[in-house]
């Protein structure tokens, strides 16, 4: 069966171009109104420097074969939206403060690897139910993401204006090279994590925990270095890749690039696009386009989609199977997770298919409360995410990562918790425009159960493949 999809497949990258996909329905673009401004920006865009590497990209996806095979674990996190005014030094710090906190619980835990992607340095664009807005009688464009337009209810803001298309860019990569000086100067030092402290928290419930973890870890890393009698160089900072959804094409093509190390093209705006639930039709732009990159892709799989049509995607995605090429999101609620994801397990499972299964416990419990403000419950997320252990280790499949909404501000977005928020509280720190985020002290609450349920979906027995758990050494090896 695979073989007569791959055929198919073939004909569809011969004729691939990074434009190929605007000979596809490509639906949640902008309509910009001035086209000759559009297309200057693009020009400028095409030229401007990447703003990652090939090379960058193919360890990275050596990295998700890895997590698919159980070597190591994904952890993907960051805004649903990044804002260009949160582009500022103590939002992104903190952001990779949390990453790097949940991470150190992760490998201490599970005596795995983790591979860390932010949600970063490019998630500007937003998918919208609606291409425009009605208030009162005002009807205006839909906010779609700072790189298209403003969120401000005033026709001037929903202007969509390529210009930001160049803001976008600068804005990743002043991220970006923030990000990677903060790594190189020893902020995600193994030897001090007491660097990835937040400022603001006092008291935290969870904090003494993972004080303790942060320390055995410090030490461990000290033993081993009296040991050799050396320090541990590379093997004490930890790697960071980036990840957006590639939602707006026009961008995404742009920085679709040539290189002389590699064949074939490659998205240099982000290590790992992913494919967002409104934007995965099998004869769409975004499939057409993302089939031609050489990253690795990720597929957010919601509830709707039949397990023969995420087959076909993956026909057309992915025709050689490759190790680390695809990773399947799948969001489909704490409601539905039972009903919808055992079958495309299974289908999968019986085809050969080697994704990397990750769960984003996040975008299927999305509610609105009595007041009208979007929030998710924790004990939803919670759920969704430990009933995805669940499944996975009934159908001998491996969960190999997590995708979440966080933030490392003090934010009060979603309910409840280990202080239990609550409706009342969401009033007090509600700051994102888009959809709610874990805080600090949810994500590490999350961090801590995943320890929980990966350690007791292994007690309850490897499935077929699984790799037995790494040696204690193997928390030591950061990537
Ligand atoms: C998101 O990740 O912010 C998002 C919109 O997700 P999904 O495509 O799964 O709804
Ligand atoms: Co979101």
């Amino acid at each position: 069966m695979i073989m007569e999809r791959h055929l198919a497949s073939v004909e569809t990258t011969e004729s691939w171009t990074p434009s190929s996909w605007k000979h596809k329905p490509a639906v949640q673009q902008p309509t910009y109104r001035d086209k000759p401004a559009l297309e200057r920006a693009l020009a400028e865009l095409r030229l401007l420097p990447p703003l990652v590497t090939s090379w960058e990209v193919l360890a990275l996806k050596r990295k998700l074969a890895d997590a698919a095979a159980g070597r190591c674990f994904l952890l993907q996190g960051g805004d649903c939206a990044e804002s260009f005014g949160d582009c500022i030094s103590p939002i992104i710090a903190n952001r990779l403060k949390v990453l790097l906190q949940m991470s150190l619980v992760l490998m201490h835990g599970l005596r795995l690897p983790v591979v860390r992607v932010g949600r970063f340095a490019g998630q500007y664009a937003k998918p919208r139910s609606a291409d425009m807005e009605t208030r009162g009688n005002i009807t205006l464009p839909s906010y779609r993401g700072d790189i298209v337009n403003a969120s401000a209810f005033t026709a001037a803001a929903r202007e969509p204006d390529p210009q930001r298309l160049i803001e976008a860019h600068s804005k990743s990569a002043l991220t970006m090279n923030f990000v990677r000086a903060l790594i190189d100067g020893g902020f995600a030092d193994l030897r001090h994590p007491e660097y990835w402290d937040l400022a603001w928290v006092e008291h935290a419930p969870l904090q003494s925990e993972y004080q303790r973890m942060a320390q055995s870890i410090a030490d461990s890393m000290h033993f081993v270095e009296t040991l050799a009698d050396e320090p541990a160089r590379a093997d004490a900072r930890v790697g960071f890749y980036t990840s957006h959804e590639a939602l707006l094409l026009d961008y995404e093509a742009a920085l679709t690039r040539q290189v002389p190390q590699h064949w074939g093209w490659f998205n240099l705006s982000t290590h790992f696009p992913w494919i967002g639930m409104r934007t995965a039709q099998l004869d769409g732009a975004h499939v057409e386009y993302c089939c031609g990159i050489r990253n690795p892709i990720g597929l957010k799989l919601g509830p709707e989609v039949k397990p023969e049509q995420l087959l076909r995607l993956l026909d057309v995605l992915d025709p050689d199977n490759e190790p680390g090429r695809i990773t399947v999101i799948t969001r489909m609620g704490a409601a539905k997770i039972e009903s919808e994801l055992p079958r495309h397990l299974h289908a999968l499972k019986a085809e050969g298919r080697r994704v990397l299964w990750c769960c984003d416990p996040m975008h299927g419990n999305g509610e609105t409360t009595p007041n009208g403000v979007k929030t998710r419950r924790f004990e939803n997320i919670r759920a969704e995410l430990e009933t995805a252990f669940d499944i996975h280790a009934a159908c001998g499949t491996r969960l190999g990562g997590v995708h979440l909404e966080l933030t490392g501000e003090n934010v009060t977005e979603c309910l409840g918790g280990a202080r239990n928020l609550t409706e009342a509280d969401l009033a007090r720190a509600y700051k994102s425009t888009v959809d709610p985020r874990l805080n600090y002290e949810q994500s590490l609450e999350i961090a801590m159960l995943i320890v929980r349920k990966h350690g007791a979906s292994i007690a309850a027995g490897p499935s077929p493949g699984h790799h037995a758990r790494q040696p204690q050494r193997a928390m030591l090896i950061p990537v």
